[in-house]
C-alpha cells in the first residue's frame, strides 16, 4: 500500500526515513531502521575522523543486507571534514547519502559519478529547487515542526510540502512531527513521497540514549521546546531546559555562535544524551514529543505507524 517513488529510489519496503541525529544515529540505530522497512542514516558528524565513519559503514553493513545510507552535514567544524567523508563513503561502496545543511552543487558530480544516490536535506523551497537543478534525486524538506535547524522561513510542512511538490519533478520528503499513523498519511496527502523521523526514534531501545534521556523525553509535553540562535539568523528547535535558558539569555544580550558552541555541542551534550545530566545541554527535539509516551523497539514503532496509516486509509474510503 505505501508503494512511492521514495520506496523505489531506496529501493525498502516503506517510505519511512530514520533522520540523521548527532550522536544518536549510530551504525546500530540505523541498521535498527532499515531492517524493520524503513531506511536508515548514520550520521556522519558524529564521527571523529575518517577511520570511524569507515568503521560506522562496516559494522552496519555487518548488521544489516537492507539499503541505508550516510548523512554528511556539509557544514561541520572543519572543512576538509566533508571531503573526506565523501572520500570514504566512495571507497566504502554506500549507495545513498544525504547531505545536509549548504548547497549541494560542489559535491553532486563527484557522488553521481561514483553510482551514488544523493537525497539533500533543506529547509526551504526554494533550497530544494536548486538542490534539484544541480541533480539530487530527491529533497527532505525540515518543516516548521521538526527538531533540529529548521531554517527562517517558519513554514510548517502543511504548506511547504504542497508548495515543493507543485514546484519540483523529484521526489519530495517530509521532516517533522511524525510519530504514528495519522501524521504519516497526512505527509502522503501533501504529497510527500516520504517522511523523515527524528524524535520518535530517539524514544526507541535502539536508540543509544540514556534510559533517563527517554524518561525525560517521555514527559516532555509538545509546549516544552523552544528555538535559541535565533538572534544569530539560525533557528534550532530544542528541548527547553537550564542550558537553553543561559542561551537565551545571552542571546538577549547579544552573542556569538562561539560563545553559545559550549552549550550546544560536544561534552554537554553528551551529558545530556548519555550521563543523565538532561539540564547540561542543549538537545534538539520536536514538538512532537508531547505525543510519545512509551519507549519501544524500532521496529514496533514503524509496525505501528504503518498498521495505524492502513486502518486511517480504510477509514478515508468509507467516510
Ligand atoms: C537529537 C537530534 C539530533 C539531530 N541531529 C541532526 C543532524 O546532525 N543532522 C541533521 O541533518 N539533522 C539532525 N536532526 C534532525 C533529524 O534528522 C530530523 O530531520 C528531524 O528530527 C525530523 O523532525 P522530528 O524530530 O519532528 O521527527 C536531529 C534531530 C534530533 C532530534
Amino acid at each position: 500500500m505505501f508503494k512511492t517513488r521514495l520506496t523505489e529510489l531506496l529501493g525498502v519496503e516503506y517510505p519511512i526515513i530514520g533522520g540523521a541525529m548527532a550522536y544518536l544515529s549510530t551504525a546500530e540505530l540505523a541498521a535498527a531502521i532499515s531492517n524493520a522497512g524503513g531506511f536508515g542514516l548514520i550520521a556522519g558528524v558524529t564521527c571523529n575522523n575518517k577511520d570511524e565513519l569507515r568503521e560506522q559503514i562496516r559494522t552496519c553493513r555487518s548488521l544489516t543486507d537492507k539499503p541505508f545510507g550516510v548523512n554528511i552535514a556539509l557544514i561541520t567544524r572543519d572543512p576538509n571534514r566533508v571531503n573526506e567523508d565523501l572520500e570514504v563513503v566512495v571507497e566504502e561502496k554506500v549507495k545513498f547519502v544525504e547531505t545536509a545543511a549548504l548547497n549541494p552543487a560542489p559535491y553532486v558530480k563527484q557522488l553521481k559519478e561514483a553510482g551514488i544516490t544523493v537525497l539533500h536535506k533543506c529547509a526551504t523551497v526554494r533550497h530544494a529547487k536548486s538542490a534539484e537543478r544541480v541533480g539530487v534525486d530527491a529533497v527532505t524538506l525540515v518543516g516548521y515542526e521538526a527538531a533540529g535547524h529548521t531554517g527562517l522561513d517558519d513554514l510548517p510542512l502543511s504548506i511547504m510540502i504542497p508548495l515543493a511538490v507543485d514546484s519540483l519533478e523529484i521526489p519530495v520528503i517530509s521532516a517533522g512531527g511524525v510519530s504514528d499513523g495519522r501524521a504519516f498519511v497526512s505527509a502522503l496527502a501533501l504529497g510527500a513521497s516520504g517522511v523523515q523521523i527524528g524524535t520518535r526514534l530517539m524514544a526507541s531501545h535502539e536508540c543509544p540514549a540514556s534510559e533517563t534521556f527517554k524518561d525525560w523525553l517521555i514527559r516532555t509535553e509538545a509546549t516544552d521546546t523552544v528555538y535559541i540562535e535565533r538572534s544569530l539568523n539560525r533557528a534550532y528547535r530544542v528541548r527547553r531546559n537550564e542550558a537553553t535558558e543561559k542561551v537565551l539569555e545571552l542571546e538577549k544580550k547579544g552573542t556569538t555562535m562561539l560563545e553559545l558552541l559550549p552549550f550546544i555541542g560536544g561534552d554537554n551534550l553528551r551529558k545530556v544524551l548519555f550521563e543523565g545530566d538532561v539540564e547540561a545541554g542543549v538537545v534538539a527535539c520536536g514538538p512532537v514529543a508531547g505525543l510519545i509516551d512509551d519507549v519501544m523497539s524500532v521496529k514496533e514503532i514503524i509496525d505501528r505507524i504503518i498498521s495505524q496509516a492502513e486502518i486511517i486509509i480504510e477509514r478515508l474510503q468509507f467516510s
